[in-house]
């Protein structure tokens, strides 16, 4: 009975300890987080762009999360500096990604701001980067005998089109590009506060003195 009981008591500790590591110091990290100055909130068609981008499960092959330099060398690779968390103020749920099939987009709006190049490149990858493995998204597209008023007509490379019609992008592929020309963290980002750094360094000298003195 006395080990059941010290089973139970070991369980409830270690998840208690898990708990504290895992939900409620990451918690007390972040909680304060405010928005740096540069970053504006989404426009409504770039919050219904992010859906679709979920919904196609792009979170599956792209992050959005560049490393610090010592973890990576995603500044040389073009992906711009480390992100901090305020730049995910307005992200809920984040799409920071664990796969890099293919580049981070946390700054493909800085990157490759050409809403046509974004939109050619969802309906055929290859059409620019010759053997991409990216999937091409056809359904975000129709394809029209001729143009009508109000169409977003697609500027295909030659040949690239089907033959003597139109690409017309969906609602859904011109919300998705609006999102992704909105993916711009490129502004600047203070290092955290000194006066937090300074708060818990103080304390430091006064008990590193009083062991020395004792
Ligand atoms: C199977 C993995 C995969 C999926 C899913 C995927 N991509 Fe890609 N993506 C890639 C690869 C690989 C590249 C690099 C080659 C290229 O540019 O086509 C790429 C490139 C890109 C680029 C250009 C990046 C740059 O730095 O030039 C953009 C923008 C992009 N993808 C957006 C998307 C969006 C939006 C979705 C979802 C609708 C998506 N991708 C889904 C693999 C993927």
């Amino acid at each position: 009975m006395e080990n059941e009981v010290k089973l139970a008591a070991g369980a409830v500790v270690s998840l208690a300890i898990a708990t504290a590591a895992l939900v409620v110091l990451p918690y007390l990290q972040v909680r304060d987080v405010t928005p740096p100055p540069g970053l504006k909130p989404y426009t409504s068609a770039q919050l219904r762009g992010r859906d679709v981008y979920i919904a196609n499960g792009c979170v599956y092959c792209h992050s959005q999360q560049p490393r610090d330099r010592g973890l990576g060398p995603d500044l040389a690779r073009g992906w711009g500096r480390a992100s901090v968390p305020g730049d995910y103020f307005y992200d809920k749920p984040h799409l920071l990604g664990s796969m890099r099939t293919g580049p981070d987009l946390f700054n493909i709006g800085a990157r490759q701001p050409s809403k046509d190049w974004h939109l050619g490149h969802l309906y055929q990858p290859r059409a620019y980067v010759p053997g991409s493995i990216m999937p091409s998204y056809p359904y975000l597209f129709e394809v029209k005998d001729a143009a009508e008023p109000g169409d977003e007509v697609l500027n295909l490379p030659p040949g690239q089109g089907p033959f003597g019609r139109v690409v017309v992008a969906r609602p859904e592929a011109l919300d998705l590009v609006k999102y992704l020309q909105g993916l711009d963290h490129t502004y600047p980002v203070l290092p955290p506060p000194l006066k937090a750094k300074a708060g818990a360094a103080a304390p430091a000298p006064v008990h590193a003195a009083s062991a020395a003195a004792s």
